[in-house]
């Protein structure tokens, strides 16, 4: 690949398919998660033993490798006129044992895999290419963004369901649990959104290689664990015109019987309570880093940036500053509000 080799960097990757042509079948970024099964963390534990990706056989595609070998971006052998552009053909050449050997390989090495030129037209397909990878997908959601079923598919849900001005900080998915997923894939319809569907990749092991070397701030963390206080309202009375309120406690748990959403709480180990206007507090404790568990090494694993409401006025001032002119007005508003609530 001509790159040097810069080890396995985070536990998360992400895989974007685009489309060669345009069409409003879905806007929004939408995405699958997996937990792995047991056999693929042994194939991946073995495979990031390893220092190369020698002995496994590369695909017939072009690689280009971003410049901190985070990202590695696959694209068909020759654009315009190859079988590789043929509907189907990504999903056909994953479920071969090369190519799944190889991507394994290299999702340890890299981190982010982007599949970009493909011809995966919408979410069913992109579904079936996401179970050529590992077909141990999720289609339970315990986090904190409003996110909704993508119709026709059984695994593919929105990636946010939120207004082009608004942000979801860069995070883990999900590091507020045990058992987060291990891997995460995107699809991306359309590559041209000029607002909105910005979806940046984080090296979460980068992360901590930058910020460990601060002395204080180690200190302040060893030993320590951090306490995550997520409240839902109910979704029959939604009143509260509180912004941090993000879904509602029905939609989280696909259910409003409340023996069944305990029985969820205590299986994910969550102190869940309801008060007296029927809001879910749901509590739980976890450290701040974890080990990568094939390579071992520290990972920055947790939702401190992203639960925290200091960060909320920063991410609206962002994107006005993106936006400019008169259409930076209103993320600019909001974020003056979000710093008006932390006075
Ligand atoms: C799914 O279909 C329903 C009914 O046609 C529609 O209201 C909804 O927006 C669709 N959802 C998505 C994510 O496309
Ligand atoms: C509520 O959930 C519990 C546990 O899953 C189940 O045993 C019970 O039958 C459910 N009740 C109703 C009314 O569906």
């Amino acid at each position: 690949m001509g790159a040097p080799w810069l080890g396995p960097r985070i536990l998360v990757a992400v895989l974007i398919a685009v489309l060669l042509k345009d069409s409003d079948l879905l806007d929004l970024p939408a995405r699958v998660l997996s937990r792995f099964g047991q056999d693929d963390l042994e194939a991946t534990q073995e495979l990031a033993g390893r220092s190369s990706l020698e002995g496994t056989s590369q695909p017939d595609a072009q690689l280009h490798l971003s410049k901190n070998g985070f990202v590695l971006i696959v694209s068909p052998a020759r654009p315009g006129s190859e079988a590789s552009l043929e509907p189907g053909w990504l999903q056909t050449w994953l479920l071969t044992a090369e190519a799944s050997a190889w991507l394994r390989g290299a999702f340890f090495q890299h981190g982010a895999i982007v599949f970009r030129g493909f011809n995966v037209p919408d979410a069913p397909s992109f579904e079936q290419v996401a179970l050529a990878i590992t077909p141990s997908l999720e289609d339970v959601y315990l986090g904190t963004s409003p996110r909704s079923q993508i119709n026709q598919t059984k695994f593919v849900h929105t990636a946010a369901d939120f207004d082009k001005h608004s942000t979801v900080p860069p995070h883990l998915e999900m590091s507020f649990m045990d058992d987060p997923p291990k891997l995460q894939m995107f699809y991306a319809h359309r590559l041209d959104m000029t607002k909105g569907g910005e979806t940046p990749l984080v090296d979460f092991q980068g992360v901590w290689e930058s910020i460990s070397g601060n002395g204080g701030l180690v200190k302040r963390m060893k030993g320590r664990n951090i306490m995550y206080i997520r409240r839902y309202e109910d979704c029959g009375h939604r009143k509260i015109l509180d912004p941090y309120f993000t879904k509602c406690w029905q939609d989280m748990f696909k259910t409003d019987n409340k023996t069944e959403v305990r029985r969820q709480c205590s299986k994910e180990r969550f102190d869940c309570s309801w008060d007296s206007i029927n809001i879910l507090t749901i509590k739980n404790v976890q450290p701040p880093l974890r080990q990568h568990q094939a390579t071992g090494k520290t990972i920055w694993f947790n939702h401190m940036n992203v639960l925290i409401p200091d960060s909320y006025a920063y991410d609206y001032e962002r994107t006005a500053v993106m936006w400019g002119k008169v259409e930076g007005w209103w993320p600019l508003l909001i974020g003056t509000y979000y710093r008006m609530l932390l006075l």
